[in-house]
């Protein structure tokens, strides 16, 4: 197992291309399965879980074939995926298990095929984490639905799911997603009300319709979906990673250094951190490349922070910006309401020296003069980030163990880093 070793007290400066993101990723490359046809996707990240999405498609009869290497500083992989015959329409527990997303070949597997078993995620590290919304919205698409053995095993009567109205009583990017990619091959139309409106959910969206999908009120509440007969190939670039940029923007911050990163649109993406990455002090500056972050006044500002769904400040960055408030003046305050369990990140900052306190699901944050170098363990990806983070900023050296977490969500992070002065590097534990 590997784990990252860095030298704090480094101020950052220079260039990080930001990638494309995974969680537009993940459901895109499962649209390949809505068609017989080839969709080439370009900007995809070098991830674990790209690789493992990849292995399921393969499983279920995609052929995956790569059009450009790439690497992760100059604009990543172009893979074409072709769907032509779905050889299998059940998702084995050995690949879900170890990446939840994989529940989204769900909905495109039952629009096409009028079936599909897949099995159930089971727990997660950072919360519960159920899929009966994904369930209930497909049963409003006419789907029976069994639960057996560990297996959802859902199946459209006659062949072909119907248009319907799908209310989610809570918002769910998931479940959105999946229902988004069934409703484009059912019969009639379909509403989706409560829909989340995370950019990622857009760039599906945009993409389905370059195939051929019927579908509007793209990035609102409500989806319409008009479903059509057949789905055809396209080409499509994945969107910026907004977690990477902000995070990125955050370690620029810390180290009181300055990075550009260079991506399209960078500041629209980033809605939803944006203001609160201000407020903590940070200031962007466009470029023609993309934009430059700092710590505009040399202080790290305490501050109050919800996580919301979009255009509220994301989960996926909770475990960062508290981070940064581990040094801010003052105190701050930060809630998490999407995912239970999600401050795992908390014990671990607390021995690199951060005050910390926790009462529910809000953490008060005391800012210290400085976090000390310790070695830490990763829980989960974006828990893994924020020791990176604290990692860079603290005096001395710290370890970061498990970090299999960062290569499932950061692409090249030792490369970006290290390229903006970072003293960090890569070992594998003794056995
Ligand atoms: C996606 C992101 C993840 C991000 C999360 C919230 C991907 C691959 N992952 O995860 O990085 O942290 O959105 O922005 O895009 N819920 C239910 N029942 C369901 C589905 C969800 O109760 O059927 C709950 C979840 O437990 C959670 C909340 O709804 O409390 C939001 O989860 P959801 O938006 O579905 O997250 P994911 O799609 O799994």
């Amino acid at each position: 197992m590997d784990r990252l070793v860095l030298q704090g007290g480094h101020r950052l400066e220079g260039q990080i291309p930001i990638s494309g993101a995974k969680n537009a990723a993940l459901p895109l490359m499962c649209a390949a399965l809505l068609t017989r046809e080839t969709l080439t996707l370009s900007r995809l990240p070098h991830l674990a879980d790209i690789r493992t999405l990849s292995e399921l498609l393969q499983q279920h009869g995609t052929r995956l074939t790569c059009e450009k290497a790439g690497t992760p500083l100059n604009g990543g992989e172009t893979l074409s995926l072709t769907a032509q015959d779905i050889t299998s329409t059940t998702a084995p527990y050995d690949i879900v298990r170890r990446m939840r997303a994989s529940i989204l070949v769900l909905g495109p597997l039952l629009a096409r095929e009028g079936e599909a078993t897949v099995s159930l995620p089971g727990g997660c590290a950072i919360g519960n984490r159920p899929i009966d919304l994904h369930l209930k919205g497909f049963q409003e698409l006419g789907a029976e639905i069994d639960l057996q053995e560990g297996y959802v095993r859902a199946r459209a009567p006659g062949g072909r799911l119907k248009g319907g109205t799908v209310h989610f009583p809570m918002v769910s990017v998931g479940a959105t997603e999946n229902i988004l990619m069934a409703a484009t091959l059912a019969e009639g139309t379909t509403i989706i009300e409560n829909a989340a409106r995370e950019p990622e959910i857009a760039d599906l969206a945009h993409c389905l319709n370059k195939m051929g999908a019927r579908i509007s009120g793209i990035g609102t509440e409500m989806i319409i979906v008009e479903g059509v007969e057949r789905l055809h190939g396209a080409e499509h670039a994945v969107m910026p990673d907004r977690i990477e940029a902000a995070s990125y923007a955050v370690a620029a911050a810390m180290t009181r250094g300055e990075i550009e990163l260079v991506g399209h649109n960078l500041r629209i993406v980033m809605t939803g951190s944006l203001d609160v990455l201000k407020d903590a002090g940070i200031g962007f500056r466009e470029t023609g490349n993309g934009v430059v972050c700092r710590l505009a006044h040399g202080r790290i500002h305490g501050i109050n922070v919800v996580t919301q769904p979009y255009p509220g400040f994301p989960t996926d960055m909770q475990a960062q910006i508290m981070a940064m408030m581990t040094l801010c003046e003052g105190a701050s305050v930060i809630t998490e309401t999407i995912f239970e369990n999600r401050f795992m990140h908390v014990p671990e900052l607390s021995r690199m020296g951060a005050d910390i306190t926790i009462h529910g699901s809000t953490a008060t944050v005391r800012g210290v003069k400085k976090l000390l170098g310790a070695p830490v363990m990763a829980t989960d990806l974006r828990a893994s980030m924020s020791l990176v983070l604290a990692g860079l900023a603290a005096e001395g050296e710290t370890t970061i163990n498990r970090i299999y977490h960062l290569d499932r969500g950061y692409e090249g992070l030792e490369l970006k880093l290290g390229a903006c002065g970072a003293q960090i590097r890569r070992e594998t534990e003794p056995a």
